[in-house]
């Protein structure tokens, strides 16, 4: 940094008024060698690459720390106005994942096999081969469910209005997958649509949205997915300089 960026701003954040009516700290940010910053970008964009959504889960448990720390990465989102608009449900009980399996079925039977899905959607998803079986809900140790809270209630029961829901919980979502690939854990986003039975099922309140339900685990040895083609640097970047 120049020294003399500062003197580009005029205004500056905080203002003086600002940080008188509410806390503010310095930035604890570590600027990294060049070499560092390429090297750990190439790594990482290798370790994410390898990432993919497995279909079948081998049994194996995994020890809930690691769901609990990979929740807290995943709350390390930014969110609308720190709102923090999500609210995630871990599930290992053998009886529970039986319940969410067969409903998440009883759904995905209506989408696959009674036509909720249109033409174009069973298209789309022909070359995944994905059907209504989901045996992977009752074998994989752990099923996540991700709500997003379309508004918080306070301990005394006022309701308070939360922002940019879907952006904050989807970005948590992405975070939350990044965390479990670098554990070394497995998960698929799995959509079974409409998930309403996520919130009956598992108790939740009103006004939390089931958003993504993730079976986690290790995939069973010898798995097979899809060969999919990512796009291009070029067909996904557009750089205006
Ligand atoms: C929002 C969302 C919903 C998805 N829903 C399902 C689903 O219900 N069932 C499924 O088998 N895969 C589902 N997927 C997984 C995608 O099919 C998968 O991510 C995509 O084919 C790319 O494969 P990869 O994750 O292995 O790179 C979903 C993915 C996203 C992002």
């Amino acid at each position: 940094m120049a020294a003399s960026d500062a003197e580009l701003y005029e205004h500056t954040y905080p203002s003086p008024e600002l940080e008188a009516r509410h806390p503010f700290e310095e930035l604890r940010f570590e600027r990294l060698e060049p070499e560092v910053m390429s090297r750990r970008a190439h790594d990482f964009y290798a370790l994410m690459d390898k990432r993919r959504s497995p279909r079948m889960f081998a049994s194996d448990p995994v020890p809930a720390e690691l769901i609990e720390l990979a929740v807290a990465t995943a709350s390390t989102a930014p969110s609308g106005a720190h709102k923090q608009p999500w609210r995630f449900v871990a599930v290992q009980d053998p009886d529970v994942k039986a319940k969410i399996r067969a409903a998440a079925e009883d759904e995905e039977r209506v989408n696959y096999l009674e036509n909720r899905m249109n033409e174009e959607w069973q298209e789309a998803l022909a070359p995944l081969g994905t059907d209504h079986h989901k045996e992977f809900l009752e074998v994989a140790p752990w099923l996540v469910v991700l709500f997003e809270e379309r508004y918080e209630v306070r301990p005394d029961g006022e309701r308070r209005k939360n922002y940019y829901v879907k952006e904050s919980t989807g970005i948590a979502a992405g975070v939350f997958i990044t965390a479990l690939h670098n554990m070394g854990l497995a998960t698929l986003t799995h959509t079974p649509s409409p998930m309403a039975f996520l919130t009956k099922v598992l108790g939740r309140p009103e006004n939390e949205r089931p958003f993504v339900l993730f079976p986690i685990g290790y995939p069973l040895p010898g798995v097979k997915v899809p060969t999919l083609r990512r796009k291009s640097l070029e067909e996904v970047l557009v750089t205006v300089s």
